[in-house]
């Protein structure tokens, strides 16, 4: 279901995408969202544009699509997806710190700036935490494969503790500047 106004370019990779959805076909998923930061005025054109951080733009019970504008020098807590995500990034540059679980808690494994063009792409059972370390708003799309609005899963504060469901709220409120890192 198509959560807003969008043109027939976007439709188009949406209509590719929700087939590596329906099949958990990550390596397709990949290529084609790869395609896509490499020559994205198109479908970029056939989207809303907005100062909104996150948009959702398409949701089934196979594939999430968002558009994703993270603030600069903002740290963002770690939490999971539980389902395949793809973050596709064609402006800017998207910072991911990856955690392991340590019992109910997790700790940071490794820090990873990617520049766009870029796809990053992460198995159902990765824990992250995103960054915008530019000095402009990045853009990327992040897919999912699964319906991430109704999907429970964990939120961590940025000490890698107190692990809760995730809700938008709390995920808006743990999050700090960047250079207390
Ligand atoms: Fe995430």
């Amino acid at each position: 279901m198509y959560e807003v106004e969008v043109g027939d370019a976007f439709k188009v990779l949406i209509n590719e995408l929700k087939q590596y959805g329906e099949t958990n076909d990550t390596d397709g998923a990949v290529k084609c969202l790869e395609r896509f930061v490499n020559d994205p005025d198109d479908v970029v054109a056939a989207i809303p544009r907005s100062d909104v951080d996150e948009i959702l733009l398409y949701v089934d019970e196979n594939i999430t699509v968002y558009r994703i504008a993270t603030t600069p020098q903002i740290l963002y807590p770690p939490h999971e997806h539980e389902m395949v995500a793809i973050c596709a990034i064609y402006k800017g540059s998207e910072t991911h710190v990856f955690y392991d679980p340590d019992g109910d808690n997790v700790v940071k494994r490794s820090q990873v700036r990617f520049k766009s063009p870029a796809v990053v792409d992460l198995e159902a059972s990765a824990i992250h935490a995103i960054c915008n370390e530019g000095e402009e708003p990045n853009e990327s799309l992040h897919v999912y494969f699964g319906d991430l609005e109704t999907q429970k899963r964990t939120l961590w504060d940025q000490d890698g503790k107190n692990p809760q469901q995730y809700i938008e709220e709390d995920y808006l409120s743990f999050s700090r500047p960047f250079d207390r890192l």
